[in-house]
């Protein structure tokens, strides 16, 4: 293996799946798993085509109940192409012995190569190579080489090509007891022999989708069609030590595209004027140097390359291909079924990374959420709140898909699922509105759609807080926080807790910020979103007085998690890591047991700790001042401590934020957390999980946390903040970044000296900040600074 490439040598049935997940392409407008073409869904093999945004809702029966399910749609597969000797079994890693068999991503080019050798007997041969692309300039396009070579025979080799729409959502096991169905009136047919179509509709969102495929070989193509199967048929003369090729490119589309007649019609318009595999490969490859250009980082040693790969797989789910589109970030990319697609509170983790590589992209995604404001204020209004309530769990329209029953595989139970208490989700997205203008400089979104958004969460939490006479502060009750093992208190009859740190310590930035940036707005824009919203002084000043009085509970000198968390037991953890050893899903493993997570101070993930992933010490400081909260290194060091040692990282991104702000607070034990991160899916370091879809979140987060947590990077008050922090195993690294119209902006760090590269341009100046000290570099300039120690 290669900086560049990522390598899977012989056949692991038992790891097909989680090769398949890591091995998919994708453009941002669809994905396909990297599953075998001679290979249908089975134990072992699960090929998997979704398109960004596309969902269907179904309900099922699941233990006695009716439960409602909105899933992204398991598209028909493209990818099947079969092949036997004449009256032979069909060829499969089942069915033949394999002499060799490798499946290598191309990570510069977006192609992934698979090479098998077929034992057939009696010395005979048969070697395959195939490359696939999902094209990264045409993102309505994809292609399959299939090269056969004869080794010690020659003979007639049959190939099958087909498009399978009998597809269903089966990927995830814990699923399967709902209906996974979601596709009807499949219908298939024929242009020319060369040339096949397939079309069908989702069953309730009744999306119509169009895909068309062309086969091209040096040998006669010919259609058998038995509805709903058309399936094309080439007989190859092989000869030994020749190769004959194969070429299967399709088109995708969906009755969501714009500027299409109707999808089939656009499909097979689309594949007739593809070129050919050479010429679609190198416009393919020209689109992805562009990418890497874009995103250029570099980063030392295996580190390195596992941060490409995550780099890879971020910008085949977010693409600038996403810029036009009405999706969200699927928190398990578009690589598999876990979480059904869904939109959580990850784009906190993925965002902050874009914002300096590709606002557009950024500006769509807050564009998603947008769209949702009002489904978000109708959600809030159900419940007798004011403002913006954004679900937990996000997909077509916007309103709370959150599952209220969930299995525990472990007891075979169907228990309530409450995480939809989670109202934290909405400062995420304030978060990251505020962040994307920081950095991209976009007023004319932050006077607009950000106002808005950030309004209606701000009125949210200020409605929300209660006025507690007993504390003198403002409260906010019945939550979730990030640590979603606790939703309620032991023994309590309601869901839900009081007090999160997280939840009210993001609220009260929210409120802050809100109300600043309604103050700094031009006074036209800010009368008429008065006009809109009702907004008064009176509900400024509520903002105000609510931002500087919601309760921050402590417990022996630490931030408590929330309020009674310090009365929880002590779980045991010795004895829970003897007997399970793996106890990162502690909350199955205590319902199994007939106990309850709810019970001990043992979390899920960061919690309290994320209000160091996402401010700088400087800034998490003057939020607890002006809460009146004293906050000193020492006091959040403690509670570093704290919850390291209750933390049982049953989370992706657990790793990912405890290795980021143990880094800040510089401490050994950081680069074991960094390193957990950086193995999350290559891994598969939660069980299983990766089978089921790539973990989006903690991949941006690793790239994020070079990018903004060793240099310190903010981006406020119009200029550039670095602040490094050592990190002696991550200790050279480079990378690009697009600020505020500057493109290209260079930052290399080595050995204490940092050098800044602004390409020229008619842009203004940048002004650096690092503690002490003010650098203004002008285009066209390069600036070596010396770090203090
Ligand atoms: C985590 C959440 C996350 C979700 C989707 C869960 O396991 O606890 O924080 O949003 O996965 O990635």
């Amino acid at each position: 293996m290669t900086g560049w490439t990522w390598e899977y040598e012989g056949y692991e049935p038992a790891d097909q799946r989680l090769r398949e997940s890591l091995c998919t392409l994708g453009n941002g407008y669809f994905a396909t798993r990297g599953a075998l073409p001679e290979c249908s869904a089975d134990d072992i093999h699960y090929p998997g085509t979704y398109v960004a945004g596309c969902y269907n809702r179904l309900t099922s029966k699941v233990s006695g109940r009716q439960v409602e399910n909105e899933d992204m749609v398991n598209l028909p597969n493209w990818l099947p192409l079969r092949f036997r000797l004449r009256d032979g079994q069909w060829l499969t890693p089942e069915t033949a012995p394999l002499l060799e068999h490798r499946m290598t991503l191309l990570l510069d080019c977006g192609v992934l190569e698979r090479r098998t050798r077929f034992d057939l007997g009696g010395g005979r041969v048969l070697a395959v190579r195939q490359q696939r692309i999902a094209h990264m300039g045409d993102p309505h396009l994809g292609a399959l080489r299939t090269e056969f070579t004869a080794e010690g025979f020659s003979g007639e080799l049959e190939v099958e090509a087909l498009l399978d729409g009998g597809v269903t959502n089966s990927g995830v096991a814990r699923y399967r007891d709902l209906d996974g169905h979601h596709l009807i009136h499949v219908h298939a047919g024929t242009v020319t022999p060369e040339t096949v179509w397939l079309r069908c509709r989702t069953r309730t969102s009744d999306i119509r989708v169009g895909m068309a495929s062309r086969l091209t070989s040096d040998a006669p193509v010919t259609v058998r069609n038995k509805n709903p199967r058309t399936t094309q048929h080439a007989l190859l003369d092989l000869t030994d030590g020749h190769t004959r090729t194969v070429d299967k490119t399709i088109a995708l589309h969906t009755s969501r595209d714009p500027a299409i007649s109707d999808p089939l019609h656009a499909a097979v318009d689309r594949v007739g004027r593809a070129g050919t595999f050479e010429e679609l490969l190198a416009s393919h490859r020209t689109a992805w140097a562009q990418l890497w250009r874009r995103a250029a980082l570099d980063v030392a040693g295996e580190p390195g390359r596992i941060l490409r790969l995550h780099l890879f797989h971020v910008l085949q789910t977010l693409s600038p291909h996403t810029a036009d589109l009405d999706v969200g970030v699927p928190a398990r990319g578009l690589h598999g079924e876990a979480y059904r697609g869904h939109v959580f509170w990850d784009e906190l983790f993925v965002l902050p990374f874009l914002n300096l590589h590709f606002p557009e992209v950024s500006r769509a995604l807050l564009r998603y959420r947008h769209r949702r404001l009002e489904r978000a204020c109708v959600s809030a209004q159900a419940t007798g709140r004011k403002g913006a309530m954004f679900p937990w769990q996000s997909g077509s329209d916007g309103r709370e898909e959150t599952q209220t029953l969930h299995l525990n595989p472990r007891s075979g139970r169907w228990l309530p699922d409450h995480s939809r208490l989670q109202f934290h989700v909405g400062s995420a997205i304030a978060y990251n509105v505020w962040q994307y203008c920081e950095a991209s400089g976009d007023m004319e979104f932050l006077h607009t759609k950000g106002a808005e958004t950030l309004l209606q969460i701000a009125r949210f939490w200020a409605d929300a807080a209660v006025w507690d006479d007993t504390l003198r502060r403002h409260r906010i009750k019945g939550v979730v926080g990030p640590d979603e093992y606790h939703e309620a208190y032991p023994d309590a009859s309601e869901p839900g807790l009081d007090d999160n740190a997280y939840t009210n310590v993001t609220a009260a930035w929210v409120l802050m910020r809100a109300r600043e940036l309604i103050d700094a707005l031009p006074e036209p824009r800010r009368r008429e979103l008065s006009e809109r919203t009702g907004l008064d002084r009176g509900e400024l000043e509520r903002w105000e007085d609510v931002s500087r009085t919601l309760y921050v509970p402590f417990h022996d000198g630490v931030i408590s998690q929330f309020d009674g968390y310090g009365a929880l037991d002590e779980l045991p953890w010795a004895k829970y890591r003897e007997r399970y050893g793996d106890i990162r899903r502690l909350d199955r493993i205590l319902e199994a047991e007939g106990d309850t997570v709810n019970r001990y101070q043992a979390s899920k993930q960061a919690d309290v700790l994320m209000l160091g992933y996402l401010y700088s010490p400087a800034e998490l400081r003057g939020l607890f001042d002006r809460l009146g909260v004293r906050l000193d290194d020492e006091i959040w060091h403690r509670t570093v401590d704290y919850y390291l040692h209750r933390t049982s990282h049953g989370s992706t991104l657990s790793g990912l934020v405890h290795g980021w702000v143990l880094a800040r607070a510089r401490r050994a034990e950081a680069w074991e957390f960094v390193q957990e991160a950086l193995q999350g899916d290559i891994a598969d370091v939660q069980g299983g999980t990766t089978a089921e879809g790539i973990h989006l979140g903690a991949m941006a987060g690793t790239l994020d946390l070079v990018q903004r947590g060793l240099t310190g990077l903010e981006t406020r008050d119009g200029a550039l903040w670095l602040d490094p922090v050592p990190l002696p195993e991550l200790s050279s690294y480079g990378f690009a970044v697009r600020y505020q119209g500057n493109w290209g902006v260079r930052l290399h760090l080595e050995r204490g000296e940092l050098d800044i590269a602004v390409p020229s341009s008619d842009q203004t100046p940048i002004e650096v900040r690092l503690p002490g000290r003010t650098v203004v570099v002008q285009p066209g300039e390069t600036r070596r600074l010396v770090l203090p120690d």
